[in-house]
């Protein structure tokens, strides 16, 4: 009766394996990788994602015996297939055939091949060829039985965000007329009357490329928003076809959930047939572990918090950062089901078995050149062999009673050149409120300023700069039921051309926060100030006139000496509180406890999280520190079947069925 919904159709189990690349061995090698993925508990892999030139050799020709033979060998097996599109590298020859479709970066430099990355995502001659091969798969291995999703592409937007070849200039200015319809509206909403910028032609605008000095913000922020949609144009473009020569099959892309900034993931998740991420670890960050949780909700919140894939992470040390630290022992495990307890139903690496040649030799794998003797290898099989034990968690849900909005187009306006300060970092922002949530114990949810609210009681704004008339109505409605707004500074500054609303700022949250803005204080470098609280700040300043809004905190000192620092106001049955400098850790805990009424109490080493579901009640909690930790949950530990002591030790993980 408690039978999981699967996230993959005909794979009843939680996914585990990873991307496959075999074209780069000899065959023999094969039937040694299908006997070890057996042994690591292997069920699905990601196959044929850069294997474009190897399919297609010449225009129009296809070979497909390597992997006609190699999706039998996987399906004999009993391993499942994520068949890639290889539309991230298109083959030589379609680079001489095709130079325009080389992207151009914003300062004008056409790209080369030799590497991967996408094509200018505007260009026509991309877009068939692109189309003629996910065709040719899609006929081929439609309806192959060893096919159980499609990966299509790969990680869109990297390397190559924005483009600006005549393709994309083409492509921007009917983007642009499809949004303003007339020239005259453009150039109102580009409020091109400053420096002299009006547009007397379609034909006359350009892409945002670098110029003398800051470029139209307006234009900039569109030309975002374009980048975003050309690309989900290919994505789509590939999974309506796949629909339909490959009938009930998932289509999906691995997304970078917090980590590409040039993608608007919330237009694109509910394109996609289940949500895939991958996720790296930013090695040398002491709290990696957290933004690991940060980039997992933010990827449940896109899948609307149903289950989803962690496609792509990695056994220990990748090869791109500065110094790439190795995972300590446990921590593949720890990494693994970190994100199976917010949501994920499976768990895939880069890579199968690590490769001896090309740019990506120095990259950890599953199957690693010290081969079944080495240290990973037993980490991956011993996870291999636990996950069939937590299979009850399959299908279960993260519930969350706080969200943080989050919303690309708001970071894409801030990060534009001429802000107040170099200071004001919408990023920054973000995983700090985010990580004292963390660490205070509560699970939160990402939103879109816009979304429904309603199943939240609190709503933090770490970073809104931009916004809608819709989100400041949305907010407005939502707090006025009786939500509880927390508001940090530089939020509801602009609309949605980066244009000041009328009156004193923040035009957008004026009314809910009651309070205007008279100056903003920008500090130097260095420079703290003193709240009446008693906290230390840095960074911003504010000087604040309330209306109507009750004041918490003023400042002691520095350039707002006097004035309010951190304020509350009613409105209808819910509160909006301001935070209009920049605190950290635990003087940040103090004022959230203070605004929330709940303990936010410094640092923790113990991460609990619950699943909910028809199956029961889940909790995953791992201890990132090095002494046993202690929680409080009873329950029966679903690896060993015995009564939960409540113990994690130091670097373990208990995924326990409660009580
Ligand atoms: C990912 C990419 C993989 C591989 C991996 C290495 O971003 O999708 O193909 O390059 O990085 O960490």
């Amino acid at each position: 009766a408690d039978q999981p919904t699967d996230l993959i159709p005909g794979l009843p189990a939680i996914a585990y394996g990873g991307d496959y690349n075999p074209e780069q061995w000899p065959r023999e090698v094969w039937d040694e990788d299908v006997a070890l993925m057996r042994e690591a508990g292997v069920n699905l892999v990601s196959v044929g994602i850069f294997s474009w030139a190897l399919l297609e050799p010449q225009p129009g020709v296809f070979d497909f015996s390597w992997l006609d033979e190699l999706l039998d060998l996987l399906h004999a097996n009993g391993i499942g297939v994520a068949l890639g599109t290889p539309t991230a590298a298109p083959p030589a020859w379609f680079w001489a055939a095709h130079p325009d479709a080389r992207p151009v970066t914003r300062e004008g430099l056409t790209l080369g091949h030799g590497s991967r990355g996408l094509a200018s995502p505007s260009s026509p001659a991309y877009a068939e060829a692109a189309a003629a091969i996910t065709t040719a798969l899609g006929e081929r291995y439609g309806r192959h039985p060893a096919v159980r999703l499609w990966h299509v592409h790969n990680e869109y937007g990297v390397p190559v965000g924005e483009c600006y070849s005549e393709h994309s200039v083409g492509a921007f200015r009917a983007w642009l007329e499809a949004r303003y319809g007339t020239l005259e509206s453009l150039n109102e909403q580009w409020g091109t009357t400053f420096w002299g910028q009006r547009y007397g032609a379609w034909h006359e605008i350009d892409a945002p490329r670098v110029s003398a000095s800051v470029v139209n913000p307006a234009q900039r922020l569109d030309f975002a928003r374009f980048t975003s949609d050309a690309h989900l144009a290919c994505f789509v473009r590939e999974r309506d076809i796949l629909h339909r020569l490959s009938p009930g099959i998932p289509v999906t892309t691995n997304i970078m959930a917090s980590s590409r900034p040039e993608i608007d993931y919330w237009r694109w998740a509910p394109e996609m047939d289940l949500i895939a991420n991958d996720h790296y670890l930013t090695a040398e960050r002491h709290d990696s572990h957290v933004m690991l949780s940060m980039d997992a909700d933010l990827t449940r919140s896109l899948a609307g918090g149903a289950p989803w894939l962690l496609i792509e992470h990695s056994t220990s040390a990748v090869n791109w950062q500065p110094r790439n630290l190795a995972k300590r022992p446990g921590e593949l495990a720890r990494n693994s089901l970190a994100h199976l307890g917010r949501g994920a139903d499976g768990i895939m690496f880069f890579q199968w078995r690590g490769g001896r040649f090309g740019a990506e030799k120095f990259h950890s794998s599953m199957l690693t050149a010290s081969g079944t003797r080495g240290r990973i290898w037993r980490e991956v099989v011993e996870l291999g062999t636990l996950l069939p034990a937590l299979d009850g968690v399959r299908g279960t849900r993260v519930s969350a009673g706080t969200a943080l909005l989050w919303d690309w187009e708001s970071f894409w306006a801030q990060n534009l050149e001429w802000r107040p300060s170099v200071e004001l970092d919408a990023r920054e922002r973000m995983e700090e409120y985010y990580s004292r949530f963390w660490h205070a114990g509560i699970t939160v949810d990402f939103a879109h300023p816009e979304a429904d609210l309603s199943r939240y009681d609190t709503i933090v704004a770490p970073a809104l700069y931009l916004m809608s008339e819709a989100a400041t109505a949305n907010l407005h409605r939502w707090v006025s039921a009786g939500g509880r707004l927390i508001v940090s500074y530089f939020s509801g500054i602009v609309d949605p051309v980066d244009r000041l609303p009328a009156g004193p700022m923040p035009g957008a949250l004026r009314d809910v926060l009651g309070l205007w803005i008279d100056e903003f204080l920008p500090l130097r470098e260095h420079e703290t100030v003193t709240l009446s609280t008693g906290q230390t700040a840095d960074g911003w300043a504010e000087a604040i006139v309330v209306e109507g809004a009750e004041v918490v905190a003023t400042y002691v000192d520095g350039p707002g000496a006097g004035g309010p620092a951190i304020t509350r106001n009613r409105l209808g049955a819910g509160t909006a509180s301001y935070v209009s400098t920049r605190l950290r850790g635990a003087e940040l805990d103090v004022v959230l406890t203070s605004l929330t009424g709940v303990l936010f109490a410094g640092d923790r080493a113990v991460e609990s999280v619950t699943r909910v579901g028809a199956g029961g009640r889940f909790g995953i909690h791992l201890n990132h520190g090095s002494t046993t930790g202690t929680v409080d949950a009873g329950g029966t530990d679903l690896v060993t079947g015995a009564p939960f002591d409540g113990q994690v030790p130091a670097g373990g993980v208990r995924v326990v069925a409660l009580d």
